[in-house]
């Protein structure tokens, strides 16, 4: 038997081909132009960190650190893990470069793979990419809470993203007087209709009743709809906040729907949270997700910090765009080289380099083909022209060009062909 099975990509991982790729890197350049335009800057960190920065940042009880990290021990004997996301990341660089001596807020985004042993399906990966931003410091003035999220709609806006949904809601702070007060209530108000939950919101009633609000079981459904909303039992900061971060909003024509049971997963949230969903997704719609994390700097060692921030998910940001058919024309080549003969190919050589210098994207075949071959590859590569270089093209000084769609065809001098490719190749369409 020989041992020679093929080798596939690791469950929840995949390929990037270029048929994809095309509509990746637009979809990441427009991020760098968009959120330059907010005075964002990048920040590009490490895929692995310490694992006790995510458990104290996350919090140990979540499913990202209690199920999902990919954890190891390191040779030092320190365990490290893949970042699951990057925001307990920028707050460590933030107190490790001292950027509270920066001018503040400090304004930070983010492109790359995040690692979480989740179940996979459609828009759920182990290894998935998000575009993420923080603002660190300063003041916690809900015009950034609201300033923020406007980017982020004119960023899904550049992009065509179709059927969006906004939710936001407040989840308070951590005083007596409010979140904690809220949370026993809730207990309370659980217990009471325990034996018509789940089994997980049963456990939840005990460890985060929060959680419950998140359930998506349909049997839960009209008992959670009975519960008290947060809203209602926040603390006069929290609840004066809140009215001013939806006033904000309202003052940039963003619209909102309020959402008392948007509570999101990890421990640091305070006050605003938010989740934009999108169209075409299926289950796993929520394309971001975000809030306001004051105290968490402070929480990892560093000075009282105001914090708030969101992540896209890429992939799922990818998927909505494609099924509303905003995927790129095919890569296709301007020009095909079709050349034939040895003197003809010390041209075609010459050629290529100028058109490429010139900014066109050129196929030189490396080895001879008969004519009728390179005319089909060219085809089968999309190329919209076919420049045919022969011995006589060379030795008259002037080449032949066929337009590939239409089979026309014409004898321009050397010198000539640039201007001419740039007149009827019209830039490529706007995705
Ligand atoms: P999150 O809600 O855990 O928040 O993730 C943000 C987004 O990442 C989700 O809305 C989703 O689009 C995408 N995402 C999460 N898990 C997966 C997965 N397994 N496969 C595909 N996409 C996924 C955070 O990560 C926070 N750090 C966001 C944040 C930044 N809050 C404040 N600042």
């Amino acid at each position: 038997m020989s041992n020679k099975s093929k080798f596939r990509a690791i469950k929840g991982t995949r390929d990037l081909l270029p048929s994809e790729t095309a509509l990746w890197n637009h979809v990441e350049q427009t991020a760098h132009s968009i959120f330059s335009t907010f005075g964002f800057g990048e920040i590009r960190g490490p895929i692995f960190e310490p694992t006790e920065l995510f458990a104290r940042s996350i919090g140990v009880d979540t499913d990202v650190v209690g199920k999902e990290m990919y954890s190891f021990e390191d040779r030092d004997e320190t365990t490290v893990s893949l970042r699951p996301e990057a925001t307990a990341s920028v707050c460590r660089a933030y107190i490790e470069h001292g950027m509270q001596q920066f001018p503040q807020p400090v304004k930070l985004y983010y492109t790359g793979p995040m690692f979480r042993r989740e179940r996979p399906q459609k828009g759920r990966y182990r290894q998935f990419y998000q575009i993420g931003a923080e603002v660190l410091g300063g003041t916690d003035a809900p015009a950034i809470d609201a300033e923020l999220i406007e980017m982020l709609m004119t960023f899904f806006d550049k992009l065509g993203l179709e059927g969006i949904e906004l939710n936001i809601n407040s989840i308070g702070h951590n005083a007596p007087n409010c979140r904690p007060a809220y949370v026993e209530l809730l207990r309370a108000e659980l217990t009471k209709v325990k034996d018509k939950l789940g089994s997980d919101s049963q456990r939840r009633i005990d460890t985060n009743p929060l959680r419950v609000l998140d359930s998506k079981l349909e049997f839960e459904q009209g008992v959670i709809a009975t519960l008290p909303h947060i809203a209602d039992h926040l603390c006069p900061d929290c609840a004066a906040h809140y009215a001013s971060v939806k006033t904000q909003l309202e003052l940039r024509g963003i619209i909102y729907r309020e959402n008392w049971r948007l509570v999101r997963g990890l421990d640091y949230y305070m006050r605003t949270t938010f989740e934009i969903t999108a169209r075409g997704l299926g289950a796993q719609n929520a394309v971001c997700g975000g809030g306001r994390y004051d105290g968490l700097v402070e929480l990892l060692g560093g000075p009282p910090t105001k914090g708030i921030g969101f992540a896209i998910g890429e992939d799922r940001l990818i998927l909505s765009l494609q099924e509303s058919g905003k995927a790129p024309s095919k890569q296709g080549r301007d020009v095909y080289i079709a050349w034939m003969g040895e003197h003809a190919y010390a041209t075609a050589v010459r050629a290529a380099k100028d058109l490429r210098n010139a900014g066109f994207s050129v196929e030189l075949p490396p080895t001879e083909l008969k004519f009728a071959k390179a005319l089909s590859h060219a085809d089968k590569l999309g190329a919209k022209f076919a420049l045919i270089l022969g011995d006589n093209e060379v030795s008259e000084g002037l080449w032949t060009l066929k337009t590939l769609a239409d089979g026309r065809q014409q004898k321009l001098p050397e010198p000539a062909l640039i201007e001419h490719l740039r007149n009827s190749l019209s830039p490529s369409p706007p995705l």
